[in-house]
């Protein structure tokens, strides 16, 4: 049926002026959306495996973060998202200057007004290390979430997702501000700081023995308690003011060690060694004269323990006073490598070492 010109004219018309509603409408929606950066280092997340079946056989650092994107429209409806490829690292791979690089990135990317929140795609083998070494040395309250993924996006039952749409939910939310940089797995928000991965095969590989902050449920963020250690803003550590690392190494102990690591360490030019000691940091008795030598010749001595949750006393079963010695507290051995980095940038004097892993 022919339209009358002068309807058709008015039809236009309308159509128009709808279609400007329409299209200003979407502005307006998207206005109301943060604006959240995601940054891709590589991992699993960014994995491909030959089939659906492949979940723990696949190859990391493939994908890159445009194409992570574009394979989760969802993320259109929380947030305005854009993304960066950092680097494409398999996280065991990472080293202290994909570290230093990360953080500057973060950092500049933090001051921009038009960014609300940031989005650090990870490996998972080290994103605990990555996680802390920001919240330490990232100086915002924007929030700062890591996420990675157990599983290839190839696979059956993948994770990255869903991580992913979670990291974006809360990179976007005003109530993740000022909580230290944090990881979204598995449906819970971590801190930063406490996580570590405790399972190597499982979607709910990460937990801190300390519990998570949250939880994140079909697109919204559930908040339960707040981090009391010094993070970002409130870290004395700036990585504006950082430009390198210092050389810190972990010794792991066992029931027979012998003294091969611990010397080869001890002479290699590191400002500290981390002792992974057993039990409450234990150390053994052939190995106490190695460690005191090696704090004679200037090395700080770190103990810690290889023991996953607790943590290690100080002057309880060694005389760290006498000694000179450091206690990490309840930091893992990698991640206590993370802190005395970090701390040594600014002193190396045990007394005040002690006082930021008491703090930190
Ligand atoms: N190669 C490991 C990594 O990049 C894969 C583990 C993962 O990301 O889940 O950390």
């Amino acid at each position: 049926m022919e339209v009358p010109l002068y309807l058709s004219s008015r039809f236009r018309a309308f159509a128009a002026s709808a279609a400007l509603m329409a299209a200003s409408a979407i502005a307006q929606a998207q206005q109301a959306l943060p604006n959240v950066m995601i940054l891709a280092t590589g991992g699993t997340i960014a994995g491909a495996g030959a089939s659906a079946l492949n979940s723990a056989t696949y190859a990391a650092a493939k994908v890159g973060v445009d194409k992570l994107i574009a394979g989760l429209p969802e993320l259109g409806k929380v947030a305005n998202v854009k993304g960066e490829q950092v680097f494409q690292v398999a996280s065991e791979s990472m080293t202290n200057e994909h570290l230093l690089t990360l953080a500057k990135r973060v950092a500049q990317l933090a001051k921009q007004p038009d960014v609300d929140g940031i989005v650090i795609t990870h490996g998972t083998d080290t994103v605990e290390e990555t996680a802390y070494f920001l919240t330490l040395t990232v100086h915002t309250d924007k929030p700062i979430v890591m996420v990675a993924s157990m599983r290839p996006g190839t696979a059956l039952s993948a994770d990255g997702a869903l991580n992913l749409y979670d990291a974006v939910v809360v990179a976007g939310s005003k109530d993740a501000r000022g909580k230290g940089v944090l990881l979204t797995m598995n449906d819970t928000i971590q801190s930063g700081r406490d996580v570590s991965k405790n399972v190597n095969i499982v979607p709910s590989a990460f937990s801190s023995q300390w519990g998570p902050l949250g939880m994140v449920v079909e697109g919204r963020s559930y908040w339960f308690r707040a981090p009391v250690k010094r993070h970002t803003v409130n870290s004395e550590f700036d990585i504006e003011q950082i430009s390198t690392l210092p050389p810190v190494e972990v010794v792991y102990s066992y029931a027979g060690v012998s003294t091969t690591a611990v010397d080869a360490v001890a002479k290699s030019g590191v400002k500290a060694l981390i002792h992974g000691g057993p039990g409450n940091g234990s150390v053994a008795d052939r190995i106490v004269p190695r460690l005191q030598a090696a704090r004679e010749s200037g090395v700080v001595v770190i103990r810690s323990s290889r023991v996953p949750d607790g943590f290690v006393i100080r002057n309880a079963e060694q005389p760290d006073d006498k000694y000179d010695w450091v206690v990490a507290h309840d930091l893992r051995p990698q991640k206590a490598r993370i802190l005395a980095m970090v701390a040594l940038t600014k002193t190396s004097d045990t007394k005040e070492l002690q006082r930021i892993f008491w703090e930190y």
